[in-house]
């Protein structure tokens, strides 16, 4: 039997469930403090605590908490900074103010009473698609499909699944995987059984593939890719800048300008770059150009191109175009305060960029 969601077509496989239901069984987590009921707010409290923290970080927090918001009515009716104090130190603290309003929106639109459809539950503060199906499997039975996480590095793996889990594509991808896979009865054993193993199993680094139940199925296991699936985050292309910078001497003096504060380098000496001296427009490297970018500081003799270099910054990569210009006489400056003619012999004590005071150092010794 296949069934056919959206535009790909997945085979109905009863023996992955199967073999999970199984193995969660005998092998799965069965103690947890928020197992062995069907109370929804202690389902649903644990689920939003569990969804950026670790269970051992989680079960002290969860039994203080419960003491004192003992029900989804004790924790609406409660001060929101009584609540953000039992949440602090487990973070992402908008958690706490979402998981306070999401109690009160309990009280005042469904009366008091959770609501059984993931439909539904979605629609409240502080939960998504998958925390709203596993509350509704485990308070419920109801048959949702969850994909956290730990769910999609086990179907990265075990259906060698080779893009960025995070992208759009490949979510969609997943969810269908995830649809699909669900059992028709067990639907708790199934949904726990999923998250019990990628927390002990399939984990991150180094995954037990010995006593998987899904290791005779797991494409990545057979071909030696638990290491490279899911894959990674890809970098974003770092962005590519360029400038000109003119490097204008006068009897053994350099012109410097001092850059603002705010952005790279802010503060610091440096040379001019052509694009701040210049009108835009009029930035090709000629004479004319030269002459133009050198108007208020003195008259041009002879010129020539520096060896180019690039310079990285955390967030792009600078190419440098020095162009040496030589002066035959120097104007007094004006009232621009931000420029200097600092002698070379100063270069070494001078506050310039590392990139800047190298190549005049260079400069100085060529
Ligand atoms: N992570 C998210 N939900 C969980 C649960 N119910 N048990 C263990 N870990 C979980
Ligand atoms: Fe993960 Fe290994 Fe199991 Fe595959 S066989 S699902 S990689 S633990």
């Amino acid at each position: 039997m296949k069934r056919v969601i959206q535009s790909t077509t997945i085979a109905v496989d009863k023996t992955f469930s199967a073999a999970l239901i199984a193995w969660q069984k005998k092998h799965g987590r069965h103690q947890l403090p928020w197992q062995n009921t069907r109370d929804p707010y202690r389902i649903w409290l644990s689920e939003i605590m569990l969804q950026q923290t670790q269970v051992t970080a989680v079960i002290p927090y969860y039994h203080r908490f419960l003491s004192r918001f003992e029900t989804v009515s004790a924790l609406a009716h409660a001060p929101v900074e009584d609540v953000m104090a039992h949440w602090s130190g487990l973070g992402y603290y908008t958690r706490a103010r979402n998981l306070h309003r999401c109690a009160q929106q309990i009280m005042t639109q469904h009366g008091g009473v959770f609501p059984s459809d993931p439909e539904q539950l979605v629609q409240l503060p502080g939960i998504g698609r998958s925390t709203a199906a596993a509350i509704a499997a485990f308070a419920f039975g109801a048959r949702a499909a969850i994909l956290d996480g730990n769910v999609k590095r086990v179907f990265c793996r075990v259906f060698g699944i080779e893009g960025y889990p995070g992208e759009k594509r490949i979510e969609n991808m997943l969810w269908e995987r995830a649809e699909s896979l669900m059992p028709t009865s067990s639907i708790e054993a199934y949904t726990q059984g999923l998250m019990d193993l990628g927390a002990t199993v399939c984990v991150r680094s180094r995954p037990l593939c010995a006593q998987c139940p899904m290791q005779s199925r797991c494409i990545a296991a057979a071909t030696g890719r638990t290491a490279s699936l899911p894959a990674r985050k890809p970098k974003k292309a770092i962005p590519e800048k360029s400038t000109v910078m003119l490097v204008a001497l006068h009897k053994g003096r350099v012109l410097l300008e001092q850059r603002p504060a705010q952005g790279i380098w802010g503060g610091l000496l440096s040379l001019p770059e052509l694009s701040r001296v210049v009108p835009l427009g009029s930035d090709a490297i000629s004479r004319r150009t030269m002459q133009r970018a050198l108007r208020d500081f003195g008259e041009l003799d002879a010129w020539e191109l520096l060896p180019a270099f690039s310079h990285g910054f955390t967030h792009y990569k600078l190419h440098i175009q020095p162009v040496c210009l030589h002066l035959k006489k120097r104007h007094a400056l004006a009232a621009q305060a931000e420029f200097v003619w600092l002698g070379l012999q100063d270069i070494a004590n001078a506050a310039l960029p590392a990139p800047v005071k190298k190549l005049l150092l260079n400069l100085e010794l060529g």
